[in-house]
């Protein structure tokens, strides 16, 4: 098996946790290498269903050991009580590990969230205010914590301490707000040390050696590749590199140890925040989305803004991330629609049809979709196991995305649990595609 990213190839919330979770029962290590607790991935089996937020969605497969990168920032707060709900749950996390590089989310960087969201007024980016961008920001200035300050109380003491006073400062003179007091911090913090302490360890060389003796390891991406800091539909993104590239600079793995990327995408498409979305239905079947599909956030309980499948995203989605392989979700949801339709180009306000998609946020906003129109299916397909199986309609309909994407639909989901899945080709065990000739032949395939 090789290494295997999965990677969100729209907005984020495509079911990542649910494809993280299949690959799995095959995988040595999963390993999370971006964003924080503003992520809520969904893993369903046996009846239960779980939310994760920090700790990977291989948690649930006993062989696999569970890897929290450098590149994520951990909320302790979050992730103790992550790790105490799923042991009252009865699921071990005996195999989890917490990268001493990862940064550390405060009180103040939730707070400062919140502020700035305020302060923006009307431009609101709509974040999920877990304190993602504050914390990524004080990464890239150079005065972030550390996991590895917290295995050592006097030197968390003491960064704690700048980092307050600086941070105080900043919240009384510019948002008149008060600072949590170095007291008060360091007694919550002080209660997640003993639980985090013994997970906290140098992650690089065990994922770097899992990969080196061939072990299988799944990356789990968190968001979605138009929520990317640089790719993405800046300014409405996340702080930090959901993209496949993003495993490398999140994990110390290089590129040339990737061997396939698995770009999940929902059989349509979805938003939660603001920014440009071609594709959205602010309408009677925009609902019809949303209802069937459960469009309701996972972190933060916003409902999902819902719209259809949107090709040239896609495609800037396979040429961002070097997708190998699709794997479609939520297919089930655009059942019992008379017609359903694929944007494959867009149209701007000159009339001019692109197929690209812009790199402006504003020209984004202006984009019309240009639709293909296909039948739908009135057949539930939630029992559906084998690709045969599906309606005639809903084949056409994945067929016709990896027409228009270029990259082919290795794996469809049919409902939420675990079991409501089915392979078209093996992504661990098939070579992954290099060329346009092996692209043209794996479409070849039933
Ligand atoms: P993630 O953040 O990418 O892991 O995705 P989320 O967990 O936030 O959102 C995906 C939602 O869709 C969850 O509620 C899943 O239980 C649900 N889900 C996953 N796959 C399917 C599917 O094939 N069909 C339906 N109807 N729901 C699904
Ligand atoms: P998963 O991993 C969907 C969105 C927020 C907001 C923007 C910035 O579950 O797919 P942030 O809190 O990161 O500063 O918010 O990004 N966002 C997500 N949307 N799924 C996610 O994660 C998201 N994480 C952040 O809604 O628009
Ligand atoms: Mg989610």
């Amino acid at each position: 098996m090789p290494t295997v990213v999965v990677v969100g190839a729209q907005w984020g919330d495509e079911a990542k946790g649910k494809v993280v979770d299949c690959l799995a029962q095959d995988a040595d290590m999963v390993v999370r290498y971006g964003g924080g607790s503003n992520a809520g991935h969904t893993v369903r089996f046996d009846g239960r269903e779980f939310k994760l937020h920090l700790i990977p969605s291989g948690i649930f497969r006993p062989q696999v050991t569970s890897i929290i990168a450098s590149g994520v920032v951990v909320d302790p707060q979050v992730l103790v009580e992550e790790i105490r709900a799923l042991q009252a749950d009865g699921v071990s996390v005996d195999n989890l590990k917490v990268s001493a590089r990862a940064h550390v989310v405060m009180p103040y960087h939730r707070l400062l969230d919140a502020l700035e969201e305020k302060q923006r007024g009307s431009a609101q980016i709509g974040t999920t205010c877990r304190g993602i961008g504050p914390a990524y920001a004080d990464k890239a200035a150079r005065k972030g914590i550390r996991m590895a300050d917290l295995r050592h109380p006097e030197r968390f003491a003491a960064v704690l301490r700048s980092a307050l006073e600086e941070k105080s400062r900043l919240l009384k003179l510019v948002y008149d707000a008060d600072c949590p007091a170095l007291e008060e911090v360091w007694g919550e913090y002080e209660q997640f040390l003993p639980v985090l302490r013994p997970l906290i360890t140098d992650t690089d060389p065990l994922v770097y050696s899992a990969v080196k003796s061939g072990k299988r390891v799944v990356f789990e991406g968190a968001q979605g590749t138009l929520l990317d800091l640089d790719h993405g539909t800046y300014p409405y993104v996340t702080s930090s590199h959901p993209i496949s590239g993003g495993a490398c600079v999140g994990t110390g793995i290089g590129p040339t140890h990737i061997d396939a990327v698995i770009g999940v995408a929902k059989a349509y498409t979805t938003r939660v925040g603001s920014g440009a979305f071609p594709t959205e239905l602010p309408n009677e079947t925009g609902n019809y989305l949303r209802e069937r599909g459960r469009e309701y956030g996972t972190t933060t309980g916003r409902p999902r803004r819902c719209g259809w499948l949107d090709t040239v995203l896609l495609r800037y989605s396979a040429q961002v991330n070097g997708l190998t392989a699709f794997a479609m979700t939520l297919l089930d949801v655009l059942s019992g629609l008379e017609t359903v339709q694929i944007c494959r180009a867009y149209r701007l306000p000159d009339g001019q049809v692109v197929e690209q998609f812009p790199s402006d946020s504003v020209v984004l906003q202006q984009c019309e979709p240009v639709y293909e129109q296909l039948p739908g299916w009135k057949e539930e397909i939630a029992d559906v196991r084998r690709w045969d199986e599906l309606p005639e309609e809903a084949k056409r309909y994945v067929q016709r995305v990896e027409e228009l994407t270029g990259v082919p639909v290795a794996m469809v989901s049919v409902g939420p649990m675990r079991t409501q899945t089915f392979w078209r080709h093996n992504v661990l065990e098939d070579a992954p595609v290099r060329s346009l000739k092996e692209l043209a032949r794996r479409q070849a395939l039933p």
